[in-house]
């Protein structure tokens, strides 16, 4: 089997405006959003590192620095906790080795394509994964770490993906599927974005992570506004098919677009049913409401 180089970098876009959780986002980062009891961040950083990534970079904006507070040792809280004799476990993944975040800052949110561009020199020449941290993927193993296992296997590029209702295409990036490698790999042939539900490919969309060779951000550099006016990424990986190899993985567990409140909501509520510690509790108050 050829070895391809190991992906060990990956990038966060956290500088989105989050515009559709106001007011709760104006001064806290919609990344920072906790589902039960744990940031959406802390969910995505911890996918990564069951993956094997070792380092993390943040692409941020203005107002977004408690996300890298949530990195850091919070000495006044540790040293009472320890005094009144307080469980620390809790904080653990919290805890970054020092120099393991990077962050580089996306002045202005001009889409997803212009913020993964933002850490062109962080990334250099090694082939990196995204995470949307917005984007939970609830699996056993991990999105990412499924990913990086198809990718052991074919190199290139990767995406994941999942099926919806094909009426449902036109709010997402859709792919083209070429050929099957297996139940689980699809070549990939094409990419559009938010396409009309009658030019949809296919009803597999573009979920929130991907392993992209350093390549996208010279693409990135020259491609124009696309949907929304927005600089978007999926248009720059198009521009990369047929240059190098790109496939599709679809994702085995369940993903939660916690970008939309009824998403939010839906995943909370899976999440803490899932809880052994408070899931038949959740369980009873939910069949009360629903009772109502
Ligand atoms: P979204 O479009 O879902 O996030 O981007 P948003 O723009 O913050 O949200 P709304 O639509 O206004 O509610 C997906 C991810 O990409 C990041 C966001 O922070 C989010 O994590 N992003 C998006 C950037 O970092 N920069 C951008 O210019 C756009």
């Amino acid at each position: 089997m050829t070895q391809h180089k190991p992906i060990k970098k990956a990038v966060f876009p956290v500088a989105g405006l989050g515009t559709r959780f106001l007011p709760a986002t104006k001064a806290i980062p919609k990344e920072l959003l906790p589902i039960v009891d744990r940031p959406l961040i802390q969910y995505a950083v911890d996918e990564a590192r069951e993956a094997g990534i070792e380092q993390i970079i943040f692409v941020t904006g203005r107002g977004k620095t408690a996300i890298v507070e949530h990195f850091d040792i919070a000495y006044e809280l540790e040293s009472t906790m320890e005094e009144r004799g307080k469980d620390m476990s809790v904080l653990d993944p919290t805890r970054a080795t020092p120099g393991d975040i990077i962050t580089v800052r996306q002045q202005v949110p001009l889409g997803l394509g212009h913020a993964i561009w933002c850490a062109r020199a962080i990334v250099g020449d090694d082939p990196f994964a995204i995470l949307l941290p917005d984007e939970l993927m609830v699996g056993e193993p991990g999105c990412m770490k499924q990913m990086v296992e198809a990718y052991n296997e074919v190199g290139g590029n990767l995406i994941s993906v999942l099926e919806v209702p094909q009426d449902e295409v036109s709010s997402y990036g859709v792919i083209a599927p070429g050929a099957e490698i297996s139940d689980t790999l699809t070549e990939v042939t094409g990419l559009v974005e938010k396409p009309p539900v009658a030019e949809a490919p296919s009803n597999k969309i573009i979920s929130g992570r991907y392993i992209l060779q350093p390549e996208v951000m010279r693409t990135l550099e020259t491609q124009g506004k696309g949907a929304g006016g927005e600089i978007q990424l999926t248009d720059a990986m198009a521009r990369m098919i047929g240059n190098q190899p790109f496939h599709a993985v679809t994702f085995a567990g369940n993903r939660y677009d916690c970008g939309s409140k009824t998403g939010f909501v839906e995943a909370t509520l899976a999440l803490a049913l899932e809880r052994e510690d408070m899931g038949s509790e959740v369980r009873a108050i939910a069949e009360r409401l629903l009772a109502k």
